[in-house]
């Protein structure tokens, strides 16, 4: 089972201890249904080995196999692996179909208390009369089936003191060995015979998920073994057949891989295995059934059709709804997301109120919430439904025993029984979530707060695009010509701060010369220069205007206003002052200006 929330877990579980009645119902619903459609069964469970494990001294002991449809009168069995689990099962259905002796072969030294509890069981059975007239005895033997002296020693002497041998069945290993064994007692007395080898699904196929190859070649060569010794044997009236279980909750079963999934405190022994029909019709090849509705088999077992062990069916029915579960939120998301975007797109209403309403609307604030809460309650309402639907199908489906606790893995190591006594301990748990609450809303808040800050890099960036297309016309060739002009300038400046200060000893102001009698050139050096510059403009000037009249009087009028200006600021140079103060005018006053200039107009 996946992911199933700690809270929905407990909610599940305790439900399920609340209600035994919902299990016992569902139970008895399956029971009736098979009854309905004429199926052949004995009475509802336990049967077999668990019903002799149940039985107390005071009640009459009961058959619950299959007395009736056959008889193995006075037959003898040896049984291998007959301590515990299919085997053990087997030699009682053999006790209750009337054998004489059952030989159980298996590798404890001594029986333990539950084998004990099924001899004295069959031995009650057949004092009650219910087995047939069969003697119905259960006899322990220890042997190592893979021991070959040993087994056709144990052969022989079953043989030497029952005077016959009828019955045989093996586990995994010694197979061969244990059939020989069986097969030498049955051609030696020339009564015939029936050998049961016991394969597996297993041997018909491979286990996905688990690592069990040798297991299933082993069983596929008890097929193969079965086959091969049946053509050996029937001339003999020897019949071999094998029989391929399924999954069956034997203690094998239950401590290997099922256990790996439901993890349980304590392990009974063997509970009701399936077939035991099969088995009596495969063993009793000579003794008709006496008259009564023929028995019905199914033909094929559940995993036979699935082709894979049934359990694993549980998990994928699970994975496939908490699939959907996952594909309808992340549908729901997708259908919300865009209608927001359309709502967004919208041109806004002419009501002021819902403008404003419109303003502060965070769909993303909502979605957000909003999924989160339905996918919270929907998995919940999942995860509740499958543990539920896991632990029935636990107990009716595959039939684990109602003495044995179901324990879904996601909800090993909860204390369930403890939590209702403790409500120190509650509120604990209530604190814990509370926690859990508070990190999960920072965590969305968070969330929230990354991806508006990622939208708002995205507009910021559009918004750049667009002013740099404006500025686009930047990047012509022509503009190019105009970054080297503030460099330019700025020499000019340069050059021109670096000139003297200027002489307050003006050639052209009617101020009186410090020097009377004196020219305004011959009072110092300052003096000179400001006429002398002075005279060289006014000379200039005189010699443009005569050109320019007379090649084309219109021509000074008709410049650009921008040259225009220039050289009418040029006509007001005089001195060194009136070429800085044009300098100035056009821009080139400062480093800061220049730089200003160039940063407008660098091209992105
Ligand atoms: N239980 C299932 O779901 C299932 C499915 C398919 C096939 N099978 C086959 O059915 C048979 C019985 O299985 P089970 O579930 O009852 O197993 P189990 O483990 O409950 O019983 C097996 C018995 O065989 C005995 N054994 C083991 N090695 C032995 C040896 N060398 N000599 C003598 N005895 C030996 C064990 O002590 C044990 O008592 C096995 O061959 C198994 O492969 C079982």
């Amino acid at each position: 089972m996946l992911c199933a929330s700690k809270a929905a877990s407990l909610r599940a579980v305790a439900a399920l201890r609340a209600r035994p009645s919902a299990t016992s119902s569902l139970s008895f619903s399956t029971s009736r249904a098979i009854r309905n459609r004429n199926v052949n069964v004995p009475p509802d469970g336990p049967f077999g080995v668990a019903r002799a494990l149940q039985a107390s001294s005071t009640e009459p002991p009961e058959s619950t196999l299959f007395a009736r449809e056959f008889s193995l009168a006075d037959r003898v069995a040896l049984v291998s692996g007959a301590h515990r689990g299919i085997a053990l099962e087997m030699a009682l259905a053999f006790a209750e179909a009337g054998a004489r002796a059952v030989y159980c072969v298996d590798l404890p030294k001594t029986p333990d208390e539950n084998w004990v509890k099924v001899r004295e069981y069959a031995r009650a059975l057949a004092a009650a009369g219910k087995t047939g007239g069969g003697e119905a005895r259960l006899e322990y033997v220890c042997a190592d089936v893979r021991d070959q002296d040993g087994m056709w020693k144990v052969g022989k002497t079953i043989g030497d003191r029952e005077g016959r041998m009828d019955v045989f069945d093996v586990n995994v290993n010694g197979t061969l060995f244990t059939a020989q064994a069986a097969g030498q007692q049955m051609e030696r007395f020339g009564t015939g015979g029936s050998i049961i080898l016991i394969a597996s699904i297993s041997g018909h196929g491979a286990n996905k998920g688990y690592p069990w190859m040798s297991y299933n070649t082993s069983k596929s060569a008890v097929l193969q073994m079965a086959r091969s010794m049946a053509c050996e044997l029937g001339a003999k009236g020897i019949r071999v057949n094998s029989i391929s279980p399924g999954s069956i909750g034997t203690t094998w079963v239950l401590t290997s891989y099922l256990l790996a999934y439901y993890i349980t405190p304590a392990l009974p022994d063997f509970k009701p295995s399936v077939s035991p029909r099969t088995l009596s019709m495969m063993s009793s090849n000579s003794h008709p059934a006496p008259p009564g509705p023929p028995p019905t088999v199914p033909s094929v077992l559940l995993p036979e059709l699935l082709g894979f062990i049934p359990q694993f069916l549980l998990d994928d029915i699970i994975n496939i709804a908490n699939d959907e579960a996952r594909q309808s939120v992340d549908a729901m998301e997708q259908f919300l997301q865009r209608w927001a975007d359309a709502r967004a797109d919208k041109p806004p209403t002419s009501s002021s109120s819902t403008k404003d309403k419109d303003a502060d609307w965070d769909p993303t604030q909502e979605i957000e919430q909003g999924l989160v809460a339905f996918q919270t309650l929907l998995e919940s309402h999942v995860d509740v439904a499958f543990d539920f639907f896991e632990a029935w199908s636990m107990r009716n489906i595959f039939a684990v025993p109602a003495d044995l606790p179901i324990v879904a893995p996601h909800q090993a190591g909860l204390d369930l029984a403890g939590a209702a006594d403790q409500p120190e301990r509650e509120s604990e748990l209530l604190a814990e979530i509370d926690e859990l609450r508070r990190k999960v809303h920072a965590q969305r808040k968070l969330k929230r707060l990354f991806t508006r800050a990622v939208r708002k890099s995205a507009k910021d960036l559009e918004h750049s695009r667009t002013r740099l297309d404006r500025l686009a016309f930047l990047r012509a060739p022509q503009i190019h010509a105009l970054h080297a002009l503030p460099d330019e300038l700025q020499a000019m400046y340069t050059s021109v701060s670096a000139l003297p200060p200027v002489d307050e000893l003006d050639p052209g102001s009617a101020a009186p010369t410090t020097e009377p009698g004196k020219r305004p050139w011959e009072t110092s050096k300052t003096g000179y220069l400001n006429w002398a510059v002075g005279q060289l403009m006014e000379r200039a000037k005189e010699k443009a205007r005569d050109e320019q009249v007379g090649e084309d009087g219109a021509a000074f009028a008709e410049g650009s206003a921008e040259v225009g200006a220039a050289v009418s600021a040029a006509y007001g140079v005089g001195r060194a002052e009136d070429l800085k103060a044009v300098l100035e005018s056009v821009g080139g006053d400062t480093g800061k200006g220049k730089d200003a200039e160039r940063m407008d107009t660098r091209p992105g």
